[in-house]
């Protein structure tokens, strides 16, 4: 039995503009990576998190902590868990920080535990770090983070994901502006509530971004990523989100939002010149802010949480 792991998880875009809380994809860089020793005692121990000041080693408060308690619980064995985090991804990002750090931890376990659990059981194990964090269990940036590519939560009870096709030509660009926001502060702005108007056009959009993606038809993909739902009650929280969006349609890109619950604005694009086009559009606008920022493109990653 393996005593020892080091696992990376990357960073992943939830919600797609028309998903919320049901769509993400994973994207190449940033990363977390969790290094998870097996011990005899049923507990978890955080040594140290590398990378980070502002997260707590109390596995109490640290998502990792949650995720493990919750696979020690389940494992119905003496084992416990001491393990060190390498922040790769900025918490508050919106690029799915706590949720890569779950998603590494749950699978470098799962490795010690000699494949003990599935790849959903260790979605669901994950989703208890997304809990500590946002106040809910959602799974669309954990399950990316988990599996690679662009995951579907079809359905929460039971836990259906499906993994749906990437269009050979799809690229990903992400500019984080150096602020944070708590998810459970923007999940606090939504409503509880959906007109039935609202609702229809917004799942129109999900069979159409779904369909778009398997008929690799970029036209039906752009048209489909609107979001009536999230990004007009949270876009005000992000203090450049309207030049950044318009810059990034304006320089080709099929869509662009709020990644996740924000402050990063994310665009999808066709081929990787369109992307590098957006990218350094989206730059200029930040450089006129002042704001520090930080900015990824990536194809979408067929990768998801891996040995290292
Ligand atoms: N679907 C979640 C939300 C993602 O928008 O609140 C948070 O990263």
């Amino acid at each position: 039995m393996r005593r020892r792991v080091r696992v990376m998880a990357p960073a992943t875009v939830s919600n797609l503009n028309c998903g919320f809380d049901v769509l993400g994809l994973a994207i190449n860089e940033p990363y977390d990576v969790v290094e998870v020793e097996l011990t005899g005692t049923p507990s978890v121990e955080i040594v140290a998190i590398k990378g980070c000041d502002s997260l707590s080693t109390d596995p109490e408060k640290n998502v990792v902590g949650a995720v493990l308690g919750a696979m020690t619980a389940a494992s119905g064995s003496a084992v416990g868990f001491r393990v060190i985090i390498e922040k790769g991804i900025i918490p508050g990002s919106g690029i799915g920080s706590s949720a890569a750090s779950s998603a590494a931890a749950a699978f470098a376990a799962n490795v010690l535990l000699d494949a003990r659990f599935t790849l959903t059981e260790l979605v669901r194990f994950a989703m208890e770090g997304e809990k500590l964090a946002s106040g809910t269990a959602h799974a669309d940036n954990v399950a990316p983070s988990l599996m690679g590519g662009i995951t579907l939560i079809r359905s929460y009870e039971p836990l259906d994901i499906i993994q749906l096709n990437v269009p050979r030509e799809l690229f990903c660009v992400v500019l984080h502006p150096e602020m944070e926001i708590r998810t459970s502060i923007a999940r606090g702005l939504l409503d509880r509530m959906l007109p039935l108007e609202t609702a229809v056009r917004q799942w129109g959009n999900v069979g159409g971004l779904v369909a778009g993606l398997y008929r690799e038809d970029y036209d039906l993909i752009g048209r489909s990523l609107v979001d009536y739902v999230a990004e007009p009650k949270r876009s005000g929280l992000i203090p450049w989100f309207n030049e950044l969006k318009n810059s990034a349609m304006q320089n080709g890109a099929l869509g662009a939002g709020i990644s996740g619950s924000g402050p990063s604005v994310f665009a999808l694009c066709r081929g990787v010149t369109v992307a590098g086009k957006v990218l350094g559009g989206m730059k200029e606008v930040m450089k006129s802010s002042g704001v520090a920022f930080k900015v990824y493109l990536s194809p979408v990653s067929s990768n998801g949480a891996r040995v290292l």
